[in-house]
């Protein structure tokens, strides 16, 4: 599967020399922090064909049984704040949905601020861990961890997620070429972290015209759950709700979620 992989990696792309592959671990994001904390360099792939304990954000599990996903994490290594980076899950959305378009033909939407939807339904999810030294307040090392349902029907989701997670082959009617996908995910996540620090304005436009919250009625889920009209998104990935009196509130993705009240989306 690894050297399936690589081949299907532009020559272009260093990151395919530092590419781990697992049969089974516990979580690519918890490994690839134990990497980085062993010096791991900027640009280090870890991918697993199926995960013990894979993470989502707030606690979640994120399902990942064998052969049915792809569960992806990069180690990276930029120099600057962490408030540099507020706009990072929103980059490796916007790549993560060009790549999936790219390698498939189908255009995933983004469920602000971590999903990427088809159909209404949840196909995947990122899940971004920063390591930031206390005393620069510099990051020391960024991991970003890309999950994706590739195969499988609804049966096969546990039943609790049955309704709201969809894959690949389900919204395509047949299986996608996973090593290709794979590959072209890899390859978008070098190209925006390319311009990550300098291009922040295009990859947030991406983002933007990729959401699907915006517009939305929305739920934040926080105090007395107010519900607002998602607004729109600022520059650092935040998203703006306008609240019946007319406030404008700031929905940071660390403090809170949103709920769309119709369904999942
Ligand atoms: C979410 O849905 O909240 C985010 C899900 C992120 C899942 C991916 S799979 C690869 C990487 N390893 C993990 O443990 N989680 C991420």
């Amino acid at each position: 599967m690894k050297d399936t992989i690589i081949s299907h990696i532009p020559a272009e792309c260093p990151w395919r020399d530092t590419l781990y592959w697992f049969d089974t671990i516990d979580s690519t994001n918890t490994r690839a922090k134990l990497l980085a904390n062993q010096g791991a360099p900027h640009g280090t792939v870890i991918l697993a064909a199926r995960q013990t304990a894979g993470r989502g954000r707030m606690g979640r599990s994120f399902f990942s049984p064998e052969g049915n996903g792809i569960y992806l994490s990069v180690i990276l290594r930029p120099r600057c704040s962490a408030e540099a980076l507020m706009h990072l899950t929103c980059g490796v959305a916007a790549a993560a949905t060009q790549a999936v378009h790219k390698a498939t033909g189908l255009l995933p939407q983004i469920k602000w601020i971590n999903d990427l939807v088809v159909q209404g339904k949840k196909l995947g999810g990122i899940l971004t861990e920063l390591s930031v030294d206390p005393g620069s307040g510099l990051v020391q090392y960024a991991v970003v961890g890309l999950g994706i349902n590739c195969r499988g029907s609804r049966e096969h989701f546990p039943a609790p997620i049955r309704d709201i997670a969809i894959s690949l082959e389900t919204a395509l009617g047949s299986p996608p070429d996973t090593p290709a996908l794979v590959a072209a995910l890899i390859h978008a996540l070098w190209d925006m972290d390319k311009r990550l620090l300098r291009e922040k304005t295009a990859i947030m436009n991406t983002y933007r015209k990729h959401c699907v919250t915006l517009g939305q009625q929305v739920k934040i889920l926080r105090d007395n759950n107010p519900m607002g009209i998602a607004e729109s998104i600022d520059p650092n990935g935040a998203l703006l709700v306008r609240l019946p009196d007319g406030r404008l509130e700031t929905v940071n993705s660390g403090e809170v979620s949103v709920r769309g009240l119709y369904g999942y989306v």
